[in-house]
């Protein structure tokens, strides 16, 4: 089956987590998204997470479907067939802190000169530009400075100090934004013929995500953490995180319909909090689950991640695969998520190994012979996974 972004060539120098799964969703659509890694690999090895065959299980998550190559970016006869290479691609990303391309010899001022066409997309903490620009950032820098961490702490209770969002929403939301920026940018190269730079950094894209805050701020003046000090909510509302016989659940109970429904089911003329307290109180999370579900309310068990992993509506929703991994053997993992009826996205290769395709892909795509390869592996320039 065609696959909806076959033909689009990506030269993929991210090394961790924001870029990575930029790369990976852009992958699973089907583009051919090959990764240069130096000889020492990058640094989306070694962490986050625990070490599993001496890869970070991060790194196997992040990095489905893709080619491995591993070359010296400061090698200059790899200069020239990064060149080649960007001549031969549709987009270019990477998330460095900025300056590192532009000392590479590799900013959008000299890849543009060699394609045009090119859509380069530079992935960073601060911005390209800006008073911080240079600063280096993880997810939880992002996220501290646009407003999340603050309200994650006042969001368990108004005195508690801010704490930080868990599952790198800071890296994995300025994600999302990158890819759907790239595929924005091929459609206008598409109509144009134009390539251009995409400057998407992790604060702009969590400011953005809490735009609802600002917007708040802005037309009542208080903050939703001021508002809700101020005037707090009913604690009888059905609502938040309910403790049940194997754990919680989470309820948001505001559904005028369901609430009709639990009167009728109970045989009463009001509802409040406390009375569901009592009913799911010997419950396991999957029957108070379905029991509130099945009255309306929007409600759900509250899982570790991998409870996740059994439960049988996502096995139905087919949102798990099993890739295999030339080291670390077989692992599962959450399929593209979203589904099309006419050119679905799919999880096709585990991650690669450093260095696992860099022969296939020279040989391929630039003609190097044996004796060229080797002279080139002799000097450190490249590395290729023996096995
Ligand atoms: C994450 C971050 C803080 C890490 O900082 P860092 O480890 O110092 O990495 P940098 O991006 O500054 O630089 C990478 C280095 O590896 C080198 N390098 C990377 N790939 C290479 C290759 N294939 N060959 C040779 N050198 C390579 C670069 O030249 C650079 O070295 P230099 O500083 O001597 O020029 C920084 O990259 C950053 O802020 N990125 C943007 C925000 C981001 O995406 N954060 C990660 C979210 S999890």
């Amino acid at each position: 089956m065609k696959k909806i972004l076959e033909n689009i060539k990506i030269l993929d120098f991210t090394h961790v987590w924001y870029g990575p799964y930029t790369t990976m969703m852009l992958a699973e659509l089907g583009a051919e998204v090959t990764k240069v890694e130096p000889p020492w690999g990058t640094i989306g090895r070694m962490g986050p997470g625990e070490l599993h065959h001496g890869t970070s299980t991060t790194f196997y998550a992040l990095n489905l479907n893709k080619k491995g190559i591993s070359m010296d970016l400061k090698n200059p006869e790899v200069k020239e067939m990064i060149k080649e290479l960007v001549k031969q691609s549709d987009v270019v990303i990477q998330n460095f802190a900025p300056g590192t391309m532009e000392r590479l010899g590799l900013g959008y001022d000299v890849l543009k000169e060699w394609n045009p066409k090119i859509i380069y997309a530079a992935l960073s903490g601060f911005g390209q530009t800006g008073p911080y620009s240079r600063y280096g950032s993880y997810a939880v820098i992002a996220e501290a400075i646009s407003g999340h961490t603050y309200s994650t702490g006042k969001g368990i209770n108004i005195d508690h100090p801010p704490v930080t969002m868990a599952g790198a929403m800071g890296d994995l939301g300025p994600a999302m934004y990158a890819a759907f920026s790239i595929m924005a940018a091929i459609r206008y190269r598409d109509q144009t013929g134009e390539g251009q730079m995409i400057d998407c950094a992790q604060i702009d894209t969590m400011v953005a995500f809490n735009c609802c805050a600002s917007v708040a701020y802005d037309l009542i003046g208080e903050s939703p953490i001021q508002r809700r000090a101020q005037r707090p909510r009913d604690p009888q509302r059905i609502w938040g995180v309910l403790p049940v016989k194997d754990g919680w659940i989470q309820i948001a109970g505001e559904r005028g319909k369901a609430i009709e429904n639990l009167k009728q089911e109970l045989g009463v003329d009001e509802v409040n909090k406390d009375l569901v307290l009592e009913k799911i109180k010997d419950m396991t999370k999957m029957e108070a689950f379905k029991w509130l579900a099945d009255l309306g309310f929007p409600c759900a068990p509250i899982y570790e991640a991998y409870e996740a992993m059994s439960d049988p509506h996502l096995e139905a929703r087919d949102m798990w695969v099993e890739v295999e991994h030339k080291v670390a053997g077989k692992y599962m993992i959450p399929n593209f998520p979203v589904k099309f009826s006419k050119s679905p996205g799919e999880v096709n290769r585990a991650a690669p190994m450093l260095g696992e395709h860099t022969r296939m892909v020279l040989k391929e795509k630039l003609g190097k012979t044996d004796e060229e390869l080797d002279a080139l592996e002799k000097q450190g320039a490249i590395v290729q996974w023996k096995g």
